[in-house]
């Protein structure tokens, strides 16, 4: 089922979620769920809160569903080591229509579970690397443009101020 995308606005997205702690049948659909809500709004990643449930569960998909061994389920997932930077645009399906220069570390070591509980460390550099912070951010309530210029930030929240305004958020 393709869930909505929550946006900006909605105090789903700046709260930080609640563990994962029953990997039933129910979860299996919920994975299910954001990877098909993903796929449909073009994303690479998607966290649980952006369709409104505050859980530490993320799904990735770098390869924008060409290669199935892609599908990356992140629950709890923890950051355990960085290396380097890279400085790249960024965007979040949650923020349409805005971007902004995000500074990230071009390697991430990331400890998580799958969507049956299992326990696994996975190394990232580039676009993974970045769409495993961008989630991991989500999980705490922190949206990508905390990490622009207050300048740009400003910009970004009087625009959607102004779309909201006309309904158009
Ligand atoms: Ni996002």
């Amino acid at each position: 089922m393709i869930h909505p995308i929550v946006k900006y606005g909605d105090p789903v997205l700046e709260t930080p979620g609640k563990p994962v702690d029953k990997f039933d049948a129910e979860l299996q659909t919920l994975v299910a769920d954001m990877f098909e809500s993903m796929y449909a709004a073009n994303g690479v990643g998607l966290a649980a809160p952006q369709i409104g449930i505050s859980l530490r569960l993320a799904v990735i998909d770098v390869s924008n569903g060409k290669n199935p061994e892609a599908k990356i389920v992140c629950a709890n997932p923890e950051i355990t080591h960085t290396e380097g930077e890279q400085r790249e645009e960024e965007g979040c399906l949650s923020i349409p229509g805005f971007r902004g220069h995000v500074a990230r570390p071009q390697f991430v070591t990331v400890r998580a579970q799958d969507a049956s509980g299992k326990d696994y460390e996975m190394r990232g550099e580039k676009l993974l690397a970045r769409a495993f912070c961008h989630e991991i951010d989500h999980l705490n309530g922190i949206l990508f443009i905390t990490h622009l210029s207050m300048l740009k930030r400003d910009m970004i929240k009087r625009k959607i101020r102004k779309l909201k305004k006309a309904g158009e958020w």
